[in-house]
């Protein structure tokens, strides 16, 4: 009777793990590496799968925290719309991860931070367009919604935030990193003319009011005061952004392996265990229930909002009486180290990268074929059908899978207010490629692509274009390298050749 009582309530906490792993792997929130030190030489040769790794001594977690918050203070610089003069600029692709939110747990027996997610003019952090942003907004009626976009606020509303809203925070990132885009792609490049056709431009996002109301901060940075009915906003209902093609069993037990992989890493740290004791017992709280609320999603909101950490709402036994415990810069640092730990041993172990290949690859697919229709529309002359600038408005769970899969792993999580982007390019062709490209009518030869993540170009890092950095001339990675990757090389590491396969396999 005992022994059964036991093996049942082993199966009640086995279960609640599970719970709380696979809620915690959906919020893992890991900085970025500094990418200065990502920049690959010629010493990574053989390495065909770059993995950037920092110096462990430089693993300051807390620095690394800053640079998550990606606070709105500092001129936004990049590398996007750089290339080779003569060299035009085709289309755009970009995945933004939503900006600043509130927390989507609180931690028990804590006031919850208090920000108020009013946007105003008047409150830092603001922005030049933020005042025209909000009147804007006002009159999205005149928009075309998908599904169940219209009926979410087009701005965050409440003076005292809900559970994961977009802060002012947030929507300040992404007026930022849209006028950033304005000034590259519209003004120097003229992407979109100035009477831009809907259907050129492609907007999508998941169903959640923050990745809505940042894409749309987004655009309005982009295209300040945009024609609202050219607009239409499409829904995805996978944070995958998978469309279609979601149906994946492989892909779902790979993520089952780094699940389990994690869990075991989590609960043999034993400083990291130590540490939610003493965070427990400050708030009076079990510490079981503390877990379960997964406390670093609101310690980096306190974090990044420069608030002081919760204390406890209870008076605490202390030796001071009268003062209140609260929990500390340093237990917040230990959870972060180990997350940090957790992100390298991930990598080695193997299981999240195919995973993210298989997640990643209807969005890739989606893409590729965008741009094959643009690059060959382009050689035949024919009107191009296809949105020439596209933006997905995503999450963390979306752009972490991507950045595996292209190879990136060293690019770090993905911060607030993140941003992928993909360009197409064509290479003035001279004479001789030109009757070369009538012999080989296939071949893409003067197209080109580019990858940059938050303005860094990490096209010759990603796994489709390292080698052709080290033996090429060409100053551009060709699409053609892009496209064979997406429809069939990204498939070696699960030893299959094609999206259908891979999904269908036995997973071992
Ligand atoms: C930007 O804001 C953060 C947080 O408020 C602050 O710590 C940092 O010093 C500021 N940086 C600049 C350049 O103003
Ligand atoms: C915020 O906007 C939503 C959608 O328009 C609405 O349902 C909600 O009542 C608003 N909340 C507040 C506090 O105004
Ligand atoms: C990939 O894109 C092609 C179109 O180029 C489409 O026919 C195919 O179904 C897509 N595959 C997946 C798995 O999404
Ligand atoms: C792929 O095949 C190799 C050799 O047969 C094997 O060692 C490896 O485990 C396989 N990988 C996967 C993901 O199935």
């Amino acid at each position: 009777m005992l022994a059964r009582s036991r093996f049942i309530l082993v199966l009640v906490v086995g279960a609640l793990l599970a719970v709380l792993s696979f809620s915690l792997q959906h919020l893992h929130l890991i900085p970025s590496n500094p990418m200065a030190e990502q920049r690959s030489s010629g010493k990574s040769r053989k390495r065909v799968n770059p993995v950037l790794q920092t110096d462990p001594t430089d693993r300051d977690p807390i620095r690394d925290t800053h640079r998550y918050c990606n606070y709105p203070n500092q001129t936004e610089h990049g590398w996007e719309g750089h290339s080779p003069p003569d060299y035009k600029l085709l289309s755009v692709q970009v995945m933004i991860r939503h900006g600043d939110r509130f927390p989507l747990y609180s931690i028990p027996k804590t006031k919850k931070p208090a920000i108020d997610c009013l946007l105003s003019e008047k409150r830092k952090p603001s922005h030049p367009l933020l005042a025209s942003f909000i009147r804007h907004m006002a009159l999205g009626g005149r928009g075309h919604w998908d599904a169940s976009l219209g009926s979410l606020s087009r701005l965050p509303n409440h003076s005292s935030c809900d559970m994961g809203e977009l802060t002012q925070t947030g929507v300040v990132q992404h007026l930022k990193n849209g006028e950033h885009l304005r000034q590259i792609y519209i003004k120097r490049h003229r992407l979109l003319s100035v009477d831009w056709s809907a259907r050129q431009l492609w907007l999508e996002t998941t169903g959640k009011s923050r990745t809505l109301q940042s894409g749309l901060a987004f655009l309005y940075g982009f295209l300040p005061r945009f024609d609202w009915p050219h607009v239409t906003v499409r829904q995805q209902w996978s944070t995958l952004f998978c469309g279609s093609s979601c149906d994946c069993p492989a892909r779902n037990r790979y993520l089952e392996q780094e699940q389990r992989r994690q869990y075991r890493h989590r609960t043999s740290d034993k400083e990291l265990e130590n540490t939610y004791v003493a965070m427990a017992k400050v708030l009076g709280v079990a510490t079981k229930n503390l877990r379960a609320a997964n406390p670093v999603d609101a310690l980096l909101c306190h974090f990044c909002h420069n608030l002081p950490f919760p204390c406890s709402t209870t008076q605490a036994k202390l030796n001071t009486p009268g003062e209140r415990a609260c929990l500390t810069l340093q237990q917040f640092a230990v959870i972060r180290q180990q997350q940090k730990e957790d992100e390298m041993k991930r990598h080695e172990a193997g299981f999240y990268h195919r995973y993210a290949v298989l997640a990643a690859h209807p969005y890739l697919n989606r893409s590729a074929t965008r741009m094959e229709r643009i690059a060959r529309g382009m050689q035949t002359r024919k009107v191009n059908e296809e949105a020439i600038f596209t933006l997905s408005s995503a999450h963390d769970v979306t752009m972490a899978p991507l950045l595996s899969a292209l190879g990136l792993e060293g690019a770090g999580y993905p911060k607030f207010a993140a941003r992928l982007v993909f360009e197409l390019w064509n290479s003035p062709e001279t004479i001789d490629e030109r009757r070369k490209s009538d012999r080989n009518k296939g071949k893409l030869h003067n197209m080109f692509i580019r990858i940059l993540y938050n303005g860094e170009d990490l096209t010759f890092e990603t796994t489709f274009c390292h080698e052709h950095h080290l033996r090429s001339v060409q100053p551009l990675c060709p699409l053609d390298n892009f496209l064979s990757f997406v429809r069939k090389d990204m498939f070696s590491i699960v030893n299959a050749t094609s999206y259908h396969q891979a999904c269908h396999q036995t997973v071992v």
